[in-house]
């Protein structure tokens, strides 16, 4: 059976059953508390909550009423919570979920009859490869008994249905809040192929549930691992499907390595360039935030493998071209080759470059290390640094780690730069939003969280700089009067009487632009107040200040520092880890009082 078939199939089946077929929403979510589309029911979300009506209200895609309780729809979804398990045989960041949803249509009785049918008479799978889950009971959230008797009924044997805890059998819901119920799960050959969700709680942000006024159906099934489990011919991966095995053929015509030897890089390049495609083709950019920041972990992941497996210097091309051709007809929004093509030719090029430059310095530290004592955490340090100060990706350096010390436990040595990565947000405090994660995801797990942290601390440490320009440019009226830092803008309010032109924004730019090419270290020290302000540094005139306090420099050393500020830090160690600086807006927010925004990129 072919994908297409399988959409098909899975279409026509549900639409004989009384559901009407809805279009996959974009991958940008329309649920605001996640980055992206993660599940089938998203686009759904309120009208099981309600908030909307489907026969009064208007779908925001379909511009019209869905006029129907039951719905189905095959849905394109980026899930980057699983993204270091990609590569093994069944964990993918873009897929695809084929779904029937009902919002008080039917329950549990239709929704396991009609996906056991499914499973049983029209993909023909053999009773011998089925497993079934049904949720145990936890706390206030009673056992299932209900769907354990209709598996029963349907002929499923006693030990096959496997009675399992709120950590497997329980979904939902996306992001901050939303519906959530027990569910029950089909597995094929131990893998888990088709979720069954009986929505029946709505969970507050605080965790509270609270019994929705309808009991709703979100189904969920990977059309890649289904479209695995019904070939006549047995496979062993969703690799081997039509859904990758154009993509792995056309990365092998690149490259002398086979698939069968290294079949990891082959997996992760193809998965993530469908993920690319996609995100650009609806219009992301890659950027050290939100969605850009994916987009930009996606296709800098893929050039990473791709170096590992010599592709040559386009070798996304003919690979963007394919995953149009695969996925247009049912995606026709991705058919935008040369728009992708270019997207992906402009962050390649900046990658490339900061890879050579990265190495250029990890070598001379490599050196430096050869010739002293090295240990689990001094190689943590500079795997650490690397990141942190050039954004140079971590299995890169681990990589040449390994090349100069051999005997080197990469194990440990992550292990540390892990604690590194915690102990940076706890000095940061505020937690990373969370944005980042699906559905429950330990967000500590996720590196978009700390890139956030890297992003305010340079963002702060330019706030210092400006700080410090302001004076030169206005003179000594300005005096700091606000900050506020998150890893979108840094706002810096002053008091300040005149008006700021043009000219002055530009210089003021050019200034701190131009300390940060100077590659100004920066450093603290701890002195006592009297001695801080007798050095002229400054100080918040809002803030009362204990006898000791921390200054930050950016200089060469104190006498020359070109800023010199009572801080707590964290800060940048050198100025040039800032990167560009860009003053986004100039407001007067009250007598003689300016705000400033500004941006790093
Ligand atoms: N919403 C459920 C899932 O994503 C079906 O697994």
């Amino acid at each position: 059976m072919t994908s297409k078939e399988l959409r098909n199939l899975f279409l026509k089946f549900f639409e004989d059953k009384g559901h009407k077929i809805v279009k996959a929403s974009p991958l940008v979510s329309t649920d605001s508390s996640v980055l992206f589309t993660t599940a089938g029911m998203q686009q759904f979300k309120p009208y099981y909550s309600g908030v909307l009506d489907p026969f009064k209200d208007i779908h925001p895609f379909l511009l019209t009423p869905l006029n129907s309780l039951n719905v189905c729809s095959i849905q394109k979804c980026l899930r980057t919570s699983d993204i270091d398990e990609v590569g093994d045989e069944s964990h993918l960041t873009f897929f695809e979920m084929l779904g029937n949803f009902s919002f008080g249509g039917y329950f549990k009785k239709e929704a396991i009859s009609y996906a056991w049918e499914f499973v049983k008479d029209y993909l023909q799978i053999d009773l011998s490869r089925i497993e079934i889950t049904v949720f145990n009971g936890e706390k206030e959230i009673p056992k299932d008994e209900e769907s354990y008797k209709i598996w029963l009924e349907l002929g499923i044997p006693q030990e096959k249905i496997i009675f399992k805890g709120r950590e497997d059998n329980f979904w939902g819901p996306t992001g901050k809040e939303g519906p959530c119920g027990p569910t029950s799960e089909i597995y094929v050959d131990g893998v888990e192929i088709w979720n069954l969700v009986f929505n029946e709680y709505f969970q507050y942000e605080d965790k509270k549930l609270e019994k929705l006024k309808t009991k709703g159906i979100d189904t969920g099934a990977g059309l890649e691992r289904m479209l695995k489990a019904v070939q006549k011919e047995k496979i062993e991966t969703i690799f081997e499907t039509d859904l990758f095995k154009p993509l792995i053929e056309e990365i092998q015509k690149q490259t002398n390595l086979s698939y069968y030897s290294s079949p990891k890089p082959y997996r992760i390049i193809a998965d993530h360039l469908k993920g690319i495609v996609f995100l650009i083709a609806e219009g992301i950019e890659p950027s050290n935030i939100d969605r850009g920041y994916v987009l930009r972990r996606l296709i800098r992941r893929a050039q990473r493998y791709a170096n590992y497996l010599s592709l040559k210097d386009n070798w996304y091309e003919s690979l963007v071209l394919k995953v149009i051709e695969m996925y247009k007809e049912f995606y026709p929004e991705i058919d935008q080759a040369p728009k992708i093509i270019s997207v992906l030719n402009e962050e390649l090029s900046k990658f490339q470059k900061l890879l050579k430059e990265g190495l250029k310095i990890l070598k001379k530290e490599i050196e430096k290390l050869k010739t002293q004592e090295i240990n689990d955490q001094v190689l943590a340090n500079l795997v650490f640094k690397m990141y942190e100060s050039f954004g140079f990706p971590i299995e890169l350096t681990l990589e040449e780690l390994k090349i100069s010390f051999k005997t080197i436990d990469e194990e440990l040595v992550k292990n540390k730069v892990q604690e590194f990565f915690k102990i940076h947000q706890e000095i940061s405090k505020k937690g990373a939003t969370k944005k980042f994660g699906g559905h429950g995801i330990d967000i500590s797990k996720v590196e978009a969280g700390d890139e956030e942290e890297i992003i305010k601390t340079k963002l702060h440490s330019a706030t210092h700089l400006l700080h410090q320009a302001l004076i030169d440019v206005l003179g000594n009226e300005v005096k700091q009067m606000g900050s506020d830092i998150n890893f979108e803008r840094a706002r810096f309010d002053f008091s300040y009487s005149g008006k700021i032109t043009n000219e002055e924004i530009k210089k003021i730019e050019e200034i701190v632009n131009s300390k940060i090419k100077q590659a100004l270290p920066v450093f603290f020290k701890e002195m006592s107040k009297e001695e801080a302000l007798k050095i002229n540094a400054k100080a918040f005139f809002k803030e009362k200040y204990p006898e000791i306090v921390k200054v930050y420099f950016m200089g060469q050393d104190e006498n020359s520092a070109y800023s010199k500020e009572f801080c707590g830090g964290p800060h940048v160690k050198n100025t040039k880890e800032i990167g560009n600086f860009r003053i986004i807006k100039v407001e007067s927010i009250g007598e003689g009082i300016k705000r400033i925004r500004a941006k790093i990129f």
